[in-house]
């Protein structure tokens, strides 16, 4: 199946950075929030990352409008009708994202692809709140997401060839390098990330070292683009415990215990640069 129109759910920073990709291979892209002012400030995401591309010269201005007149915002889901594939990225929430499935069920033709950018949840349950679980996969990018080289293509037991094969020409195009992966908790990446970052937190709290200097032993030592805290800010402390938790649910894995400190730290909605503060502050 040909893909023309893609449609985006959810325009936060994971989103907004789907929303580029795509237009910037080709497609036309509709992307939708809950209202305006979460869609102004997807937008304006994009808005941001392709100037600064201009300001360095990796793209000219003509690019970037070009880019800019194939996305279409909307806070209506029903303009998703037209779309080939859409691709949902809304929070970690089973009820949520089984409910978006449905309501794209009932919007887009029989044919449309539906996926789910999740990182962890199963892509099953989510798919049997539709009457098509076999045009149902996941579409696992990562963050920032027009950096990040790799996307986890995730496959259930009900995932079609011709689904998963759209899916993977879909994310190639977007200039990606696919995995494939079973639909299982925390896919590949999260399943061996999620440890290694609780990991360092247990580490903190034992007092073995400081944030700053468990952090350049991993970037120096490891040659990792970043050390485990500073990773942890930029995913988010909400999001890494939601990975966590969800994979210990279904895996019973105690390397998957959130530590008490990072507990906390969610409390305290300390949780990274979304927020200013986490293991770091951020102006
Ligand atoms: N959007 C677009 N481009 C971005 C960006 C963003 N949010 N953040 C950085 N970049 C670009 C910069 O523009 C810059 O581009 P050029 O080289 O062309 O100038 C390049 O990335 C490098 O950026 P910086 O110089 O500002 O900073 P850096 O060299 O420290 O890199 C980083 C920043 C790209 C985030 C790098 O530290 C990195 O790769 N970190 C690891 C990120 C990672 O592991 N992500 C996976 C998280 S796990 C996940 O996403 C899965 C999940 O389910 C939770």
């Amino acid at each position: 199946m040909e893909i023309k129109r893609v449609g985006v759910v959810g325009c936060g920073a994971m989103g907004a950075g789907i929303v580029q990709v795509s237009a910037q291979a080709g497609y036309q892209v509709t992307v939708s929030e809950i209202n305006e002012t979460l869609l102004n400030r997807g937008l304006g995401l994009i808005e941001n990352i392709l100037a600064k591309d201009v300001s360095k010269q990796k793209i000219t201005q003509a690019e970037k409008d070009s880019i800019q007149s194939r996305i279409k915002g909307t806070i209506d889901m029903k303009d998703f009708a037209g779309c080939d594939l859409v691709v949902e990225v809304v929070i970690e929430n089973m009820d949520l994202k089984r409910k978006v499935f449905a309501e794209l069920d009932k919007i887009c033709p029989p044919q449309t692809i539906l996926a789910s950018n999740s990182s962890c949840l199963s892509i099953l349950d989510i798919a049997m709140a539709t009457n098509r679980p076999d045009k149902v996969m996941g579409i696992h990018f990562f963050n920032p997401v027009p950096v990040m080289k790799l996307v986890e293509l995730v496959r259930t037991i009900s995932t079609s060839d011709e689904t998963y094969n759209t899916g993977k020409q879909y994310a190639e195009s977007a200039g990606k390098t696919v995995v494939n992966t079973k639909d299982t908790p925390g896919f590949i990446v999260n399943r061996l990330m999620v440890p290694q970052l609780l990991n360092a937190v247990r580490m903190l709290e034992l007092g073995v070292a400081s944030r700053e200097d468990i952090d350049a032993a991993v970037k120096l030592g490891l040659n990792h683009p970043m050390g485990p805290f500073s990773l942890i800010d930029l995913i988010g402390v909400d999001v890494v415990c939601f990975i966590a938790k969800a994979v210990y649910e279904e895996t019973k894995d105690d390397q998957f215990v959130i530590p008490t400190l990072l507990q906390k730290m969610l409390t305290a909605k300390w949780l990274g640069r979304k927020t200013g503060k986490g293991f770091y502050e951020y102006k």
